[in-house]
């Protein structure tokens, strides 16, 4: 997880707090004091990213009388070959401890007596579809803990590589498995930590998208539709950026099924324009699907991950309505919002 949002979301549950990894580059005092044990909700693992939190986490855990379990988050400096906007493992990342600091993280954070350093972890990035980057990030972290044991008698408890596997968004772009995943990671620690002479540290994953990105399809209907003669065809929908930024923030490609024609064979090419004012909400440009009218509804799968949970109220849109469905039976789990709710904030 990586805010008080987030923690609120998992206590309203009785989600075990004690499960949870806290991640993020600028968590705040307020939400420190949250997740420590005591007076707040009790969070498993606070994963340190910087000096200042280092110190703030330290200063937080005095205040409240508590000794808090934490991982130093590094960035191995590795290029996991992603968009650039995905990347986050990189030397110049913004997220976690440069390698070139990591020594001193490990010093400070093992002097501390409100901290205990149980592990290491790094995250590379997201929409990642080769192995081999984790592999090389694997060896450099392990190889760092063993160091740091024979220098300071750190003990690499724990271990997580972070998440990041991606998922298939279009045909022509076929992702690894969960189980290839799993299999590169597991041997891969399990073989560093013998040859270094480690008991080799429970291994934690974070594999975000991969569970669910899949699991999601989104639907909008067409309304107008426009051509220019020579150039392209437009067919605008009922949503667009507000529920997916992803075209627009990172140039995302999708595939679509015309749900209620699935099965024509009259195909043209066409742009899925969203409603939004912005030229860039363009959700996919130029893809071959059935001829398009008023009221046809398209699906587009991939959409489980990263599009409500970045959703907005752009231009004051309402967000849409989560249906779950499964064999044939079909329940809704989040309603559509209502002009009151877009307006509950506001004081008049
Ligand atoms: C620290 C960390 N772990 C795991 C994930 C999950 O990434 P993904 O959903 O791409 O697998 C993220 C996503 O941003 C992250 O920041």
């Amino acid at each position: 997880m990586v805010s008080d949002g987030e923690l609120a979301i998992a206590k309203s549950v009785d989600f075990p707090m004690e499960l949870i990894y806290f991640n993020g580059n600028n968590k705040s005092r307020q939400e420190l004091e949250l997740a420590l044990p005591g007076k707040g909700w009790g969070v498993g693992r606070i994963i340190v990213d910087n000096f200042y939190e280092l110190s703030l986490l330290e200063d937080v855990a005095k205040e409240a009388g508590v000794k808090q379990d934490i991982f130093l988050r590094l960035s191995p400096g590795v290029d996991p070959h992603t968009h650039a906007h995905l990347t986050t493992g990189a030397q110049e990342s913004k997220f976690g401890f440069p390698m070139a600091q990591a020594e001193e993280a490990i010093t400070r954070a093992i002097s501390s007596s409100f901290l205990e350093l149980i592990g290491l972890h790094f995250h590379l990035g997201s929409q990642i579809f080769e192995l081999s980057p984790y592999n090389q990030a694997v060896e450099i972290v392990v190889r760092f803990g063993a160091e740091m044991r024979s220098k300071y008698g750190f003990k690499l408890e724990e271990f997580s590589p972070g998440g990041g596997l991606g998922i298939a968004y279009t045909e022509d772009s076929p992702a690894p498995t969960i189980a290839e995943f799993a299999e590169v990671i597991a041997s891969n620690l399990v073989d560093k930590a013998k040859e270094l002479d480690l008991e080799p540290p429970r291994l934690i994953v974070e594999p975000g998208r991969s569970i669910v990105g899949q699991a999601g399809v989104a639907l909008y209907t067409v309304g107008a539709t426009k051509e220019i003669t020579g150039l392209r065809k437009y067919a605008s929908v009922d949503g667009g950026m507000a529920d997916n930024i992803r075209p627009a923030l990172y140039g995302s490609r999708y595939e679509a099924v015309v749900a209620n024609k699935a099965e024509d064979q009259d195909w043209e090419r066409v742009t899925i324009a969203g409603r939004f004012c912005e030229s860039g909400d363009i959700l996919i440009k130029d893809i071959d699907l059935p001829k398009l009218a008023p009221g046809d509804i398209i699906s587009i799968p991939g959409s489980g991950a990263y599009c409500l949970s970045m959703a907005s109220n752009y231009n004051a849109s309402l967000k849409p309505a989560i249906v779950l469905v499964r064999d044939g039976m079909a329940r809704l789990i989040r309603r559509r919002q209502s002009y009151e709710d877009l307006m509950s904030h506001d004081i008049i």
